[in-house]
């Protein structure tokens, strides 16, 4: 059976994560961690039974440690990378702070991948705008990497990153490839520079006249809540239909199945029905952004 999202043959995988027990934590192991910023630490995994765990770009794991919690992570690499995933963890509270002591070679364990990513077959052969704020970069990192590594399936690719200064950016070796790559048209801005800051100083909408954006373009966008109507205002006067926006909810599950509420949004489950969902169809949800 061939893989919609990497186009893998799964018979290659000699152990395929069991994505059907979604109630059974699975052991990894941290092959590597970054101090990413002050509150964040950026973790790369591997199964610790040797598998390659199978996914798509924009969902999510739920991921604990034995006597502190679970948490719901997205995941923040492209299935297209080798046999390691990564999540990128921001210490908020006793669970994501206790995950942040570990080190390499520690284990964590993870349920998943959960909810529907990124819907591959209607973004290829597109252009394609990212919109990142803060920690968004996480989960749509993963995208990043997809399109970065199946560069021809993908038209236009356009990236806007912002961070509220210089000292919140993540993935610093991204951002430095992405600044000198011909395969993507990356902005970036602060919303405070500092003494060593010689880029863009404004919020993320600011990034909008550097970039001619086509209104045939399918846009994504992740970031924090206040965010995403100025930036859906923006994409109104580009003209783009609210059919080509892809907004990720991630920050509202919890249990990831369904089954606590936590993330209900009128008739939608984020966890079940999303993270990522078409901007058309929540528009009209209370409380949905
Ligand atoms: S996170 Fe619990 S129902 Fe969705």
């Amino acid at each position: 059976m061939t893989c919609n999202c990497c186009s893998s043959n799964d018979t290659n995988d000699t152990k395929i994560f069991d994505s059907k027990n979604l109630f059974l934590p699975k052991e990894t192991k941290i092959v590597k961690v970054i101090q990413s910023t002050q509150l964040e630490r950026h973790f790369t995994l591997r199964l610790a039974d040797g598998g390659k765990m199978k996914f798509y770009p924009g969902q999510i794991l739920e991921v604990s440690l034995h006597g502190y919690g679970e948490i719901p992570i997205g995941l923040a690499s492209s299935p297209t990378r080798e046999n390691t995933f990564d999540i990128v963890i921001r210490s908020t509270g006793r669970v994501s702070t206790a995950i942040n002591q570990l080190k390499e070679g520690d284990s964590l364990f993870i349920r998943g991948p959960l909810g529907h990513g990124f819907d591959l077959p209607v973004l290829r052969n597109n252009n394609i705008l990212i919109v990142a704020g803060g920690i968004g970069l996480c989960p749509t990192r993963s995208l990043i990497q997809y399109i970065m590594d199946r560069r021809s399936e993908f038209k236009r690719f356009s990236l806007f990153y912002g961070s509220r200064d210089p000292s919140q950016q993540m993935f610093l070796d991204d951002l430095s490839n992405w600044r000198g790559s011909a395969d993507v048209e990356f902005h970036e801005t602060v919303d405070k520079g500092d003494a060593t800051w010689k880029g863009n100083v404004g919020v993320i909408t600011t990034l909008f006249k550097k970039a001619n954006i086509a209104p045939d373009t399918k846009v994504i966008i992740c970031g924090p809540p206040v965010m995403f109507k100025f930036v859906i205002k923006e994409l109104d006067s580009v003209g783009i239909s609210h059919k080509n926006i892809f907004v990720d909810l991630e920050r509202r599950m919890k249990c990831g199945l369904g089954k606590c509420g936590h993330c209900q949004i009128n008739d939608k489950y984020v966890c079940v029905d999303g993270p990522v969902f078409t901007y058309s169809d929540i528009e009209n949800l209370e409380e949905a952004l």
